[in-house]
């Protein structure tokens, strides 16, 4: 590590052409929620720079605003294997994947995951260094490959960070009133669960394709050690190489954890840049044109907002920019059985299927889309949906050409 720095809508979730089924069904919100426009009224006021990518939270106090810069630098820090990069790893900094349109931001880097599926049961040959590859290392004779023993390898593409501390400000029970009793237009969804290293409580996933992880720094953490190879207090123990710990033990010089705490804060890395995350502001959203408010009614009765709901609301919480906020996600947060659009990987309870609805905010600035990057166009990715979201996906590929223009200007405006 580096040296110690001291300074240290509400939309209608369901189409309203299908309302009438929808009788015999719960309401799927409570009837408190505010049911404010989804975007902000046309331009701001005269003066008022319109939010950007990669702003703060509005609402900040300046301490805030300071400790949001001071783990930016983090996460744009390029670490060395004296800092104790490695010593096999996929990139030396967070902002090398997460970098468009600006820091934070998604970017065109895959992660390759592998495992073996043998008579429907998933193994992640933890013990052949599965199931995340690391790419990369400190000498080429750690070179990790996907060993032959595995027979599903799947690609992982970059996320965009933009407001994820709203999304972890969303009280758990919220994504439970997602989940379904009875399927909805094919829909169930069900949540991940998860032993958060961070807090110690069984806690609700919502961060990662798979909802694999619960808090921001949890994930730090993770993304310190399994992207990196830094070893934190909540992760100690270094990746071998295919599982080879012979070979890890010659080349694993810097004692762990590596990532180190300042005396004077008991903060890390992990701490620094998982607060930058917590305060990056949420996708900034366009004034909507005539055609994208008409697609945000195709998105309704195509189905599209049974999964992705378009809004939750924060708890109380003690920073008051994340305080019981709106946040419009487009999310339910939730794993649904996604049929052939599954990545074969099973990930804490989410099963081989199993995917997160993604969050649809921010998409002009994320492409490509779907968990593999294998989507270049919004088109392409509804195509792609499959198993609980097949009605929905049958019921887009039935719009006419100027529909389907309207969600898409939708989709780019959120
Ligand atoms: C090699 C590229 C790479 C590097 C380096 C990297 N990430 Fe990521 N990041 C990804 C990928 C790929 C995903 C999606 C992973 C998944 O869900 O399996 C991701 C997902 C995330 C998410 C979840 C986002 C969401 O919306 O759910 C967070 C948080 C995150 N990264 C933080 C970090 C931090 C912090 C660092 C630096 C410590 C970092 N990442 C370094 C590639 C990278
Ligand atoms: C059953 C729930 C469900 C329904 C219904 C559904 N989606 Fe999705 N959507 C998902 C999941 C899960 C993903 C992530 C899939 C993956 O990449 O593995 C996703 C991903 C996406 C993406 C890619 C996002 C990204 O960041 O890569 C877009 C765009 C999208 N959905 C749009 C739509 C639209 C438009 C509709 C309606 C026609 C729709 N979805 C209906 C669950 C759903």
């Amino acid at each position: 590590m580096k040296a110690i720095r001291i300074t240290s809508y509400l939309a209608l979730t369901v189409a309203s052409s299908f309302a009438l089924h929808v009788m015999a069904q719960p309401p799927k919100h409570p009837p408190h929620r505010p049911q404010h426009p989804p975007h902000p009224p046309g331009s701001p006021p005269n003066g008022v720079k319109p939010p950007q990518f990669g702003d703060p939270l509005p609402g900040l106090t300046k301490a805030q605003v300071a400790t949001f810069l001071d783990g930016k630098d983090d996460f744009e820090d390029t670490e060395t294997e004296a800092g104790g990069l490695g010593p096999i790893f996929n990139r030396s900094s967070c902002v090398t994947c997460h970098n468009a349109p600006v820091t934070g931001g998604a970017g065109p880097i895959n992660v390759t995951r592998f495992g073996r599926t043998e008579n429907g049961v998933f193994n992640p040959l933890a013990a052949l260094g599965g199931s995340l590859q690391q790419e990369m290392e400190i000498n080429s004779v750690l070179h990790e490959v996907v060993p032959p023993e595995a027979n599903v390898v799947a690609h992982r593409n970059s996320t965009p960070l933009f407001g994820l501390g709203l999304i972890e400000a969303i009280p758990d029970d919220q994504i439970l009133q997602n989940v379904r009793r009875m399927p909805f237009d094919g829909v169930l969804g069900k949540v991940s669960k998860v032993a958060d290293a961070a807090t110690g409580k069984n806690l609700i996933g919502r961060f990662g394709w798979k909802a694999q992880q619960a808090t921001l720094l949890s994930f730090a953490g993770d993304a310190y050690l399994n992207e990196m190879g830094i070893t934190s207090r909540l992760f100690p123990v270094e990746n071998a190489p295919n599982g080879n710990a012979q070979l890890l033990a010659q080349y694993d010089t810097v004692v762990d954890p590596e990532d180190v705490v300042d005396p004077a804060t008991g903060r890390g890395d992990i701490d620094r840049v998982a607060d930058f995350m917590r305060f990056l502001g949420a996708p900034p959203r366009l004034p909507p044109s005539n055609s994208a408010a008409a697609g945000r009614s195709v998105f309704q009765n195509t189905g599209c907002a049974v999964c992705h709901v378009p809004l939750m609301i924060t708890g109380p919480n003690k920073v008051n920019a994340l305080n019981q906020q709106e946040v419009w996600l487009f999310s339910d947060l939730l794993l649904h059985d996604m049929g052939a659009l599954g990545d074969g990987i099973a990930q804490g309870t989410a099963d081989v299927r199993d995917m997160k609805t993604a969050p649809l905010w921010g998409l002009r600035a994320s492409a490509p889309y779907l968990h593999d990057g294998r989507a270049a166009t919004i088109d392409e990715a509804i195509k792609a949906h499959d198993g609980e979201a097949k009605a929905s996906k049958d019921r887009y590929l039935k719009l006419n050409k100027q529909q389907v223009q309207q969600l898409i200007d939708f989709l780019m405006s959120i």
